[in-house]
């Protein structure tokens, strides 16, 4: 099989093409990344000499490559997006662009190539936010993203589904939890946290630190893709959750607790504007139809995280000094 993943240069995305290569050797993959402040090449040095894989910088919202690109493959899973809610409120462009008009582009180049198998990546957080004694997300939540970038996932999630039903397209779609996990990029809860104390310096937590989130180890959400491309029913949605919420005073007194630091280390700051409450998975539909479920345990993928973070310090430090951008010149020559 030859898979056209995008975005496969940012945190998901590349723990994806590490998963399905080692568990699908014999597949291609060819990797469309543009390579924003996001996108790392770093992050998938150990698959660039597999013959099997295959890098292109370029951008999704490019339709004549997206064509070129999507005429060669049996599968489309779409990971490249903006994803960081904060940068979302400090200006919307960006996100409406890649998550709502790259989509569109990617959705026409499977349309007018046969009908290609499309498999989108999207997030909880188009259902909105939960209260704290309010059921569980599941397929059948109606949609009430509130941040700009929800509200672009929300709009892509509808297009891909306008697809299937005006044009037949053989989409999927997968609504997750938040992930962590190696090479998540340090402007996230749990990078961040954990890179700031080996630096040394203060946790900013929001608010009172009250929100809940569910949180889900990164493979955990791969594994759930590949039993959707493999075994998803065409057109359907699932929902996929960590089981696991916890609020983000939890999860820093943990970070800190691992760490060895005291709460002294903890600043709190302003809230996020429109800081959604609450989001929790009911996985039950992927569970039942797809036989998937989270397996990573909380205490022991965040002990392997933290780890990973104290391990490579390379990695992040590239990143938080802004070097990891001239990686790919490195590597394809490219000035
Ligand atoms: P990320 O920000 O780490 O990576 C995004 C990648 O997309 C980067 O490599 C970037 O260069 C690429 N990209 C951005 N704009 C592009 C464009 N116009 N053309 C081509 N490539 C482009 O994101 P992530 O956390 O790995 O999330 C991946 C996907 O999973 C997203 O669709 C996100 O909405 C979804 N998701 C993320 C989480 C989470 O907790 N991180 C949870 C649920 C769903
Ligand atoms: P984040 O990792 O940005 O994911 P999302 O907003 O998509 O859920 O944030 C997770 C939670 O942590 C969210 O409630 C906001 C909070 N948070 C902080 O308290 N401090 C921070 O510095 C960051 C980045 C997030």
């Amino acid at each position: 099989m030859k898979l056209l993943i995008t975005g496969g240069a940012g945190f998901i995305g590349s723990n994806f093409i590490r998963y399905w290569l080692k568990n699908n050797p014999d597949d291609q993959i060819v990797n469309l990344d543009a390579l924003t402040y996001a996108g790392n090449l770093e992050n998938l040095k150990d698959v660039d000499a597999n013959p099997n894989y295959k890098f292109v910088k370029g951008d999704i919202c490019d339709q004549n490559l997206a064509n070129e690109l999507v005429k060669e493959a049996d599968v489309v899973v779409n990971f490249a997006a903006e994803t960081h809610v904060d940068r979302s409120i400090m200006g919307s462009a960006d996100f409406i662009r890649t998550n709502v008009e790259g989509t569109r582009v990617l959705l026409d180049a499977a349309k007018n190539n046969g009908g290609k198998r499309f498999h989108h990546i999207s997030t909880d957080e188009v259902f909105g936010a939960l209260q704290m004694g309010d059921p569980k997300f599941n397929e059948n939540t109606p949609y009430d993203p509130r941040s700009p970038y929800s509200a672009s996932k929300a709009s892509s999630d509808h297009l891909v589904r306008a697809y299937f039903h005006t044009h037949n397209l053989p989409i999927t779609i997968s609504n997750c939890s938040n992930n962590y996990g190696p090479y998540q990029f340090p402007e996230k809860l749990i990078p961040l946290f954990v890179t700031n104390l080996i630096e040394n310096k203060r946790v900013p937590v929001y608010g009172k630190g009250e929100n809940v989130r569910d949180w889900i180890y990164v493979d955990d959400h791969n594994a759930g893709v590949e039993a959707i491309i493999k075994k998803g029913k065409i057109g359907e949605t699932y929902c996929l959750g960590g089981g696991n919420e916890k609020s983000n005073m939890e999860i820093t007194k943990l970070i800190l607790d691992a760490m060895g630091r005291g709460e002294d280390m903890i600043e709190y700051v302003a809230d996020r504007k429109g800081h959604d409450l609450r989001y929790a998975i009911d996985y039950t539909k992927a569970k039942n139809e797809l036989g998937w479920e989270p397996r990573t345990d909380f205490a022991t993928g965040l002990k392997d995280t933290i780890e990973w973070f104290k391990n490579n310090e390379n990695w992040w430090k590239n990143i938080k000094n802004g070097d990891y951008k001239n990686y790919y010149a490195k590597q394809y020559g490219e000035k």
